[in-house]
């Protein structure tokens, strides 16, 4: 793929010539009081930042006439549903605030418009990747896959105004500025992951998240499904750990599980956006939830009783009892037949109350399970500290200060095959606060403002980890003090785009002078999304 250098200097001058006042950007009212139309926005002035683009040429305008034009004589999609599904979102996503019709159609029944065309030739543009043209007679998005044409509808939407996202008529105009973005994902792992056990999320407050995560090219639903304080998937074969060990969250409120309908639903979402389910299930420890709804699986063969406190390490299954395999046999086949996704994560942080001798038996037989049922290993990063199945993936979650023992450990594991997930939560944990005035969160890791959350390069992290290894990267939110979609909303956003920009563009777009400039366009989008995101004092907001 072929990259600009100067994209981000030129972007930046760009804005910045404009000037962001004389955009109309942070003036909400013209002279007369009446609204004034947001400028037009650059061509790539989006988030995450396009690999490639080319402004130039006139605008595209929608207007009332504007069709929404699907061709899908490509390559995974001969029956055209994925091309035509892209295309209905798309229409969905434009008719409240346009007010335009906006008709699906073949792409041969009209004429200009949107075209969203699957290109069997364009194998350059990859799974994700796309082109997108615009000019005075339409815009035509190119994949060669349809996750590839969904991305591309993100970009189309953000070169959109703000405006765009409410759900009630507003003025426009619609114009898309002119050229060509050529755009493929730097990393192909780009997760974000929320902890629906220490509090419960419910399968609508899942789906705000996934809608929340596409518009930032997110490819990655990771569900920490199981810890300490509850379990949040039915399994059938232990039908207590969700009946019982889902009965209370922290503060001890009423908790709550997926029924496996709910999963599938919450799959099917994720899948209708783009984004595979990443399932954990939290092993050996964080596993009191499991504990207290059965006795046997105990050592002492006692069962604790449920938990609705944050403290972490306290709980672990017993490692010597055959018991535990059949349990984890279990858990991971009823898992794994609800995983389309290539992955199931199982856990493997904080096994305080596990030997090391013991916690290495465990992971030795509890891989295998996985792979048995045909998945694919993710642990956190002590998992390093065993010895990680081949293919698996170990997800860092340390600190600038972690030992340069344990980051070399990392780096070994890595130089030996395992790829790495970059989530250092001194930096990638959306559950830190910002400074020390942000009311919820914690701050463990100390405080993460934007920018400290953006300006860090997932290649050159961890000392002596090959560029080659890093899978990508995930930005988690644990929710000790997270309770409502309000919250999420706070603490993921400014954050979480900064992550999704890590994850999808290339190194060469990384400069905080300028991505703060285009974060700062995206405050009046969040808002008109009815996000209330943090306003860091860190980022020249547009006004709304
Ligand atoms: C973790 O934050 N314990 C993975």
């Amino acid at each position: 793929m072929r990259q600009r250098r100067t994209f981000p200097r030129l972007l930046g001058s760009l804005l910045l010539a404009a000037g962001l006042a004389g955009l109309g950007l942070t003036g909400a009212t013209g002279a007369t009081g009446a609204p004034r139309a947001e400028a037009l926005r650059p061509l790539g002035a989006i988030v995450p930042a396009p690999a490639s683009v080319t402004p130039g040429g006139a605008p595209y305008t929608l207007t009332r006439a504007t069709a929404v034009r699907v061709d899908a004589d490509g390559t995974g999609d001969t029956d055209g549903r994925a091309t035509r599904d892209i295309g209905r979102y798309l229409a969905d996503l434009l008719r409240p605030s346009t007010g335009y019709p906006l008709p699906v159609v073949d792409a041969d029944e009209a004429r200009g418009g949107i075209l969203l065309r699957l290109s069997p030739g364009a194998t350059a543009l990859g799974e994700e990747g796309y082109e997108l043209r615009s000019g005075r007679t339409g815009v035509t998005l190119t994949a060669y896959r349809p996750a590839g044409l969904f991305r591309a509808v993100q970009t189309l939407r953000q070169q959109l105004p703000a405006a765009v996202e409410k759900r009630t008529v507003q003025p426009g105009p619609w114009r898309i500025a002119g050229g060509t973005v050529t755009d493929t994902p730097r990393y192909a792992y780009r997760g974000a992951m929320l902890d629906v056990s220490r509090h419960f999320f419910t399968v609508d407050q899942v789906k705000r998240y996934i809608d929340q995560l596409a518009l930032y090219k997110i490819n990655k639903l990771h569900l920490h499904l199981s810890d300490d304080q509850g379990w949040r998937i039915a399994i059938d074969s232990w039908p207590r750990l969700a009946t019982y060990g889902g009965s209370t969250q922290v503060g001890g409120g009423p908790g709550g599980f997926y029924t496996k309908d709910d999963y599938r639903e919450i799959v099917r979402y994720a899948a209708s956006r783009y984004q595979e389910v990443v399932p954990e299930i939290d092993l050996p420890g964080h596993t009191n939830a499991a504990l207290a709804s059965y006795a046997e699986l105990n050592c002492d063969g006692v069962a604790p009783p449920l938990y609705t406190g944050t403290a972490v390490g306290f709980s672990s299954l017993c490692v010597p009892k055959e018991i535990t395999y059949d349990f984890v046999d279990d858990v991971i086949r009823e898992l794994a037949a609800l995983t389309p996704g290539r992955y199931l994560h199982i856990g493997g942080d904080e096994a305080h109350s596990t030997s090391h001798a013991d916690y290495v038996a465990f992971m030795d037989r509890v891989q295998p399970i996985v792979a048995k049922y045909g998945k694919t290993v993710i642990g956190w990063h002590q998992l390093t500290g065993a010895r990680p199945a081949e293919g698996a993936l170990a997800q860092y979650w340390g600190l600038d200060r972690s030992s340069a023992a344990e980051k070399e450990q990392v780096a070994a594991a890595a130089r030996a095959g395992t790829g790495i997930i970059l989530s250092p939560a001194d930096r990638a944990y959306l559950d830190m606060k910002y400074t020390k005035d942000t009311e919820l969160g914690l701050s463990w890791a100390g405080y993460v403002e934007a920018q400290r959350s953006y300006d860090w390069d997932p290649a050159t992290l961890l000392p002596g980890l090959p560029a080659t290894a890093v899978a990508g990267v995930e930005a988690p939110l644990w929710t000790e003090t997270i309770s409502q979609s309000v919250h999420i909303d706070r603490m993921a956003f400014p954050r979480l785009p900064g992550i999704a920009e890590l994850g999808w563009s290339p190194a060469t777009t990384h400069d905080w002078a300028t991505y703060r400039l285009r974060l700062a366009q995206q405050g009046p989008r969040l808002t008109a999304l009815g996000i209330d995101y943090y306003r860091s004092p860190q980022v020249p907001w547009a006004a709304e």
